[in-house]
C-alpha cells in the first residue's frame, strides 16, 4: 500500500542486506517512524512491544528475526533458542508457531555454513506468500461487496470492521481490509465503520490511519456502536481478521469480537472473517477451551495516548488511582456464528469439512504430528 504517496511493507530487508525495517506502529497515527532491527533480541522487543503486531506481520518478523539470529551463530541450539525466544513474545496469534516450524524446517538439515542464507531466503517467501495470500483472498471477499453493492443502486456498502486487520497488520494488502480495498480500487462506493478498539485503540489509530491514506471513505465509532447501527439496517456487511481459526472453524480475534458477532446475528447481518491460511490451526478443535488468551499489562486498560492541542503526543490516566483492571486482549467468536471464511483459496463454510477440503495438505501435517 502507499504511505504518502510512496509503494510501502511493514517489514522490508534494509538496503545494506544485513538488517530489517519496519514501521513502528505504535507511533502511528501521529508520527510516521520506521526503526531498524539488527539482532534476535530486537525482533523479539518489536512483537512483544507491539511496534509489529497484527498476526501475519508477527509471523513475518519472527521469521526474520531467526535470520537475525542465525547470521550470528547458526548453531542447532541457537536456532533452538531463537524459536523459543520468539515464540514467548505473543500467545494468541498461531501464525507465529506457523512461521518459526516454517523457519526451523528450511534450516535444520542444512550443513551451518548454508543456513542464514536459506533462513533469509524462507523469510522472504514467508513474506511475499503474505501478500499474495491477501491479495488473492481481497479479490475473493470483493465478490461479496460487489453482490451488495448491485442491490444497494450505486449507495456506499457499508462495512464494521474491529480492530486493525489491514495492511498494517500484515506485511502487505491486509486480511479483513483487503476485500475493502480491492473493492474501492475497482470503483465500488464502499464506507467503513471501523471500531475504536480498546484498549489499546487500534481501530481509531491505525485502521483510520491506514484508509485515511489509501482514500477509503471511513468513520471511527466507539467500540459499543456496532450493535446500533446494526439494528438501523446501518451496516451490510462484517469483516473482521483473526488471529486464530481452529480445525472445526471457532475464530479467536481481538476482545470484543464476539459482541459484534451476537449482534450480527441478531439483526441478519452477514459477520465474515479474512484470513490467509498460516492462520488456521488443525491442531485444535474447540476455541473458547483451547485457544490461549494473551493477558496484557494493565496500563493498556488504565492509561490512554492521543495528542493534545498544541500538538504534544501525552499518556493520561483514565481510571482512578490504584483501580483494578483487567486486560484480556482477545475473545474467541464461536463457529455458529460466522457467516463465512474468506481464504486465498474462495469463501469457505465455518466448519470442519470445508476447512478440510480447502486445505487438505495441512489436515495431512496434523495426522502426521499426532501418529
Ligand atoms: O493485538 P494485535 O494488534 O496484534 O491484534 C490484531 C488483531 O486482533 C486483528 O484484529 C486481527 O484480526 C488479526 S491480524 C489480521
Amino acid at each position: 500500500m502507499k504511505v504518502n504517496g510512496k509503494p510501502t511493507r511493514t517489514i522490508w530487508l534494509q538496503s545494506d542486506g544485513e538488517s530489517v525495517g519496519i514501521i513502528d506502529q505504535t507511533q502511528l497515527p501521529h508520527r510516521f517512524v520506521t526503526l531498524t532491527l539488527e539482532t534476535l533480541a530486537d525482533a523479539a522487543q518489536a512483537i512483544a512491544g507491539m511496534q509489529v503486531r497484527g498476526a501475519p506481520l508477527i509471523g513475518a518478523a519472527a521469521a526474520y528475526g531467526v535470520w537475525l539470529a542465525l547470521r550470528e551463530d547458526a548453531s542447532d541450539e541457537n536456532l533452538e533458542r531463537a524459536c523459543a525466544t520468539l515464540l514467548a513474545t505473543r500467545p494468541t496469534a498461531i501464525n507465529l508457531k506457523w512461521a518459526l516450524d516454517e523457519m526451523a524446517a528450511a534450516v535444520r538439515n542444512r550443513p551451518r555454513s548454508e543456513r542464514a542464507a536459506a533462513a533469509l531466503a524462507r523469510a522472504g517467501e514467508i513474506a511475499d506468500e503474505d501478500v499474495a495470500n491477501n491479495q488473492a483472498l481481497g479479490r475473493h471477499g470483493c465478490k461479496l461487496i460487489e453482490e451488495i453493492a448491485a442491490r444497494k443502486n450505486g449507495k456506499p456498502v457499508n462495512v464494521l470492521t474491529h480492530c486493525n486487520a489491514g495492511w498494517l497488520a500484515t506485511v502487505d494488502a491486509g486480511t479483513a481490509l483487503a476485500p475493502v480495498y480491492t473493492a474501492h480500487d475497482a470503483g465500488l462506493a464502499v464506507h467503513v465503520f471501523a471500531d475504536e478498539t480498546r484498549p489499546r485503540n487500534q481501530g481509531a489509530s491505525l485502521t483510520a490511519w491506514e484508509l485515511g491514506q489509501h482514500g477509503v471513505p471511513h468513520t471511527v465509532i466507539p467500540d459499543n456502536t456496532g450493535g446500533h447501527l446494526m439494528q438501523h439496517g446501518m451496516v451490510d456487511i462484517v469483516i473482521v481478521g483473526t488471529d486464530r481459526v481452529t480445525a472445526q472453524g471457532d475464530v479467536c480475534n481481538k476482545i470484543g469480537t464476539y459482541l459484534k458477532a451476537l449482534a450480527a446475528a441478531d439483526n441478519d447481518v452477514p459477520f465474515y472473517v479474512g484470513l490467509p491460511s498460516p492462520t488456521i490451526d488443525f491442531m485444535l478443535s474447540d476455541g473458547l477451551a483451547e485457544i490461549p488468551i494473551e493477558q496484557r499489562a494493565p496500563a493498556e486498560v488504565a492509561m490512554m495516548t492521543g495528542k493534545t492541542k498544541d500538538g504534544r503526543i501525552e499518556t493520561v490516566q483514565v481510571v482512578p488511582d490504584g483501580t483494578a483492571v483487567a486486560n484480556y486482549a482477545f475473545d474467541v467468536t464461536p463457529a455458529r456464528l460466522v457467516t463465512g471464511l474468506i481464504t486465498e483459496r474462495g469463501v469457505i463454510a465455518a466448519n470442519r469439512a470445508a476447512l478440510a477440503q480447502a486445505f487438505p495438505e495441512r489436515v495431512g501435517n496434523r495426522l502426521q504430528s499426532n501418529a
